[in-house]
């Protein structure tokens, strides 16, 4: 009798335990679920009390206006408060200091060309079959705002942002030849002109992708005898004016002309301006063009009004003036 009572008890806790184990478990699992969201979700109106870095901040040790959102809340968020001041779109890296214009031609020449002229042996005889003895077809590229610019600055270094064909390079150098002076010319272009840009120059050959720009360019500064003052650098502007700055090479003049839309004009102008030597003159092509609802224009207004200069217009030139 007494162990048919034990044996009963004993099946009574066995099933209370089958039943009250997996509870305990599933009250601490809810438990910690619970826990882990609480502490790392923060809400909507959590992190719409974060402000705006302060002007002038180093924004790395700022937190940024960060407005997260689902699913992913570590990685996917919304910038909702940029502050609007032009301060803000200012470039603020220093270049080194300006080397003496001595020191241009071979510091590009050590830098970029190992030393030696480009025009050493040129054309070689793979490339000397597609090239016209002279072709030079620029926009623009003999107005008076050079011979202007040039007899007022007398420039030793120039620094042209986009040169195609060579039409303003060799004008410049002619002129500057006129002058006496003896200044070099430095000629940042990829040479890859634009998308499609040979349906306009049907003469111009293309091997394998490549539209052969680069030796028509010097081709055409050869047949100007400009090859001891022209040098071209052919890789991006922006690459290139930021080597420059590097290196320290400044110029006297530099003229932008590269891409048109309003971010490359803006981008160039920004990195060029690191590099004009005080008293220097920066000034550029197509202010009055509509590409990109006249993004050269709206880049050259823009950055004059945040760096204090005044706009003179020559032809479809822009030269940007100290007041
Ligand atoms: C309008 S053309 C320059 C014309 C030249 N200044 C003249 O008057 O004969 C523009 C040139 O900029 C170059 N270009 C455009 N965007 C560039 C970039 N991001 N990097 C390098 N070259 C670029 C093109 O290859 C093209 O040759």
């Amino acid at each position: 009798m007494k162990d048919r009572f034990h044996r009963r008890n004993a099946a009574i806790a066995s099933s209370l335990a089958a039943i009250v184990k997996p509870a305990a478990y599933f009250i601490i699992l809810l438990l910690t679920y619970a826990l882990g969201y609480l502490s790392s979700s923060p809400s909507t109106s959590a992190s719409s009390s974060l402000s705006p870095p302060p002007l002038n901040s180093d924004i790395t040790s700022t937190p940024p206006p960060y407005h997260y959102s689902t699913p992913d809340q570590s990685q996917l968020f919304q910038v909702t408060d940029t502050p609007p001041e032009l301060n803000q779109f200012r470039i603020k890296t220093r270049c080194s200091p300006p080397i003496p214009h001595q020191q241009v031609r071979s510091t590009i020449l050590q830098n970029v060309f190992n030393g030696q002229s480009p025009f050493i042996d040129f054309p070689q005889p793979h490339v000397a079959h597609l090239l016209h003895p002279k072709k030079i077809k620029g926009w623009g590229s003999n107005g008076a705002v050079f011979r202007n610019l040039v007899t007022q600055v007398k420039p030793r270094t120039i620094i042209e942002v986009g040169s195609f064909l060579g039409a303003s390079a060799t004008h410049m150098a002619d002129l500057t030849r006129q002058l006496g002076l003896h200044t070099q010319i430095l000629c940042v272009d990829d040479f890859r002109g634009w998308p499609g840009f040979l349906d306009r120059f049907k003469d111009l050959s293309m091997i394998n992708g490549d539209v052969s720009l680069l030796y028509q360019f010097m081709q055409n500064v050869v047949s100007t005898n400009a090859s001891d003052s022209i040098i071209p650098l052919p890789f991006s502007t922006g690459s290139v004016l930021d080597s420059l700055c590097e290196w320290g090479v400044y110029g006297d003049l530099i003229e932008v002309d590269a891409g048109h839309d309003f971010n490359s004009a803006w981008s160039d102008i920004n990195r060029a301006h690191r590099i004009l030597r005080p008293g220097g003159v920066l000034f550029g092509h197509d202010y009055f063009l509509s590409a990109d609802n006249r993004g050269v224009r709206r880049a050259v207004n823009l950055f004059a009004q945040i760096n204090g200069f005044k706009v003179k217009v020559d032809g479809q030139h822009w030269i940007l003036v100290s007041p």
